[in-house]
């Protein structure tokens, strides 16, 4: 972590199953202390992944994650895991963040 980063070992989206097969988390969250809310990021593929703040783009409440879907609670908007709105009032996108893979790292880019 630094200052306008995220870096996230690509194995924290891995998830052993019980055989000792590799499955994979869908998305996991983390926090960086520049961002009041924490970063739901959907694994979308090996080498595609979404980072999306999880901050209502209709009047700032924190956003809860189920499954594909990111639901408001205070008035009900809700995002796709690309951050799209699929359900007011809320009508703006959520902010995403730049991603990139290194060295077995997931980068967010925080700017
Ligand atoms: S603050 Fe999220 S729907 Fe109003």
């Amino acid at each position: 972590m630094s200052e306008n980063n995220l870096s996230i070992p690509i194995t924290e989206f891995s998830e052993p199953n019980k055989k000792g097969n590799d499955t994979y988390r869908k998305y996991i969250l983390v926090k960086h202390e520049s961002l009041q809310y924490p970063i739901c990021v959907y694994r979308i593929s090996g080498n595609d992944y979404k980072a999306l703040w999880l901050r209502c783009s209709h009047q700032g409440a924190e956003l809860q994650v189920s499954g594909d879907t990111l639901v408001c609670l205070a008035h009900g908007s809700e995002f796709d895991n690309s951050g799209k709105v699929t359900n007011g009032p809320a009508d703006k996108d959520l902010r995403t963040f730049i991603t990139y893979l290194k060295n077995e790292h997931l980068n967010i880019v925080l700017k």
